[in-house]
């Protein structure tokens, strides 16, 4: 029984107070209620690679049963370096310096907790997926946000050198970017690097859609890892995962490369926040990662058709539409329709027409910069895309 005086102090902590649900997660369950076609939330509605999925099935038959050494199975971790070696050009030591955790997001938040001290800053560039604000409330970070200027989300230079300074402790990069469809050209992501080394920053790059990339006439879109560039390999945490390379979100499978100091800080949170990820998954993404390299192409040419598919049905329907050079989202901008701002938009669609979507102010710091904005995702059936498009026919511009 509480006494008075412990009555009186709060059963939920300071910290969990200071952030809500997750708004994307919570619309696939408004999809859900009411009926709508989900372009919410970014996971595949189609079937996972038939031979990935047997890996699966077999590593559990074999049983592969038990927990894997707490920072992943030791073949899931070679293969994690074989493929950073082919795909990346980095030399990575699977003994000191990768860590498998459970997704990309368990990899985040164990990397800030790892390295991140209370009052010390992160700049984030803004919008953002919306992970990396409760990641640095729960790690103890201070965000400093850095807008992306649509419709190219272009970052402004005085602005970027302005958010670091003596506390800044690292820069999180979200490239291919989540939920932009921006991929960083290698002269902007040459001078993230440079305020890096200046003021002796890390760098938390999530990459889970490096293989997601759309080619674009007159301009490069590539692939470029921050570790890849001159003296960041020793200070850059690459998070990554096999949720949306293979379509499998569900699996919860993901890893960090990080220099063997970091590295050793990270697995001791991972230890002690999860124990360790699946180990028969970790069994089938080890045969996953050592796929011939033309599954990778044939993946991006089938995202960048469905891309082709909803693009012009979201721009016949009113939206103006923030082309992705990367990744799986499209964003948009609705003030066409008249709508007070996203949240009224979201529900208003999500109810009336029939289809779900990200309302845009989920991804910013202050819900007003993205109250005219909202995403979608396409990694959805042709049928899925089909049916939002005949619904989208209802909706009217003002
Ligand atoms: C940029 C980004 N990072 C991380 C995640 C979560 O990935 P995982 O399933 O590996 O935890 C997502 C999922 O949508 C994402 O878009």
């Amino acid at each position: 029984m509480a006494t008075p005086e412990t009555a009186k102090r709060s059963r939920v902590s300071e910290k969990a107070s200071r952030f809500t649900e997750s708004v994307i997660r919570e619309m696939t369950r408004e999809a859900i209620k009411y009926g709508a076609v989900n372009l919410s939330q970014g996971f595949p509605d189609f079937p996972a690679p038939e031979d990935i999925k047997r890996a699966a099935q077999e590593a559990i038959a074999d049983d592969v049963n038990q927990y894997a050494i707490t920072w992943g199975a030791k073949d899931f971790r070679d293969a994690i370096a074989e493929k950073s070696k082919w795909y990346l050009g980095l030399d990575v030591d699977p003994e000191t310096e990768v860590t498998v955790t459970c997704g990309s997001t368990e990899g985040m938040i164990a990397a800030m907790m790892a390295t991140v001290d209370p009052g010390e800053e992160i700049v984030v560039f803004e919008p953002f997926y919306e992970n990396y604000a409760p990641d640095a409330v729960l790690s103890g970070a201070t965000p400093r946000y850095v807008p992306l200027r649509a419709p190219e989300w272009t970052f402004d230079r005085e602005e970027l050198r302005a958010a670091f300074g003596e506390r800044t402790k690292a820069v999180i990069l979200c490239n291919p970017n989540n939920p932009t469809g921006k991929v960083f050209t290698r002269d902007e992501m040459e001078f993230v690097a440079s305020l890096c080394r200046e003021f002796d920053a890390l760098c938390f790059t999530d990459e889970i859609y490096e293989h997601i990339l759309y080619p674009r006439a007159g301009r490069t879109v590539e692939h470029i890892s921050m570790a890849q560039l001159e003296g960041m390999r020793e200070r850059t945490v690459v998070v990554n995962s096999m949720s949306k390379t293979y379509s499998v979100t569900g699996w919860r499978v993901g890893y960090c490369i990080a220099p063997p100091d970091i590295a050793a800080a990270v697995r001791k949170v991972h230890d002690f926040l999860t124990v360790g990820a699946a180990a028969p998954l970790q069994r089938a993404g080890a045969y996953a990662l050592r796929l011939p390299h033309d599954y990778y192409e044939h993946l991006q040419r089938d995202y960048e058709r469905r891309r082709d598919v909803l693009l012009p049905v979201l721009e016949d329907a009113g939206f103006k539409v923030f082309r992705p050079d990367g990744a799986y989202y499209v964003m948009t901008d609705i003030s066409a329709f008249g709508f007070r701002d996203d949240i009224e938009f979201t529900r208003f669609l999500v109810r009336e027409v029939g289809v779900a979507c990200v309302p845009g102010s989920s991804f910013y710091s202050r819900p007003e910069l993205g109250a005219q904005q909202v995403r979608f995702c396409f990694c959805k059936k042709d049928e899925t895309l089909d049916a939002a498009a005949e619904r989208l026919q209802k909706l009217q511009k003002k």
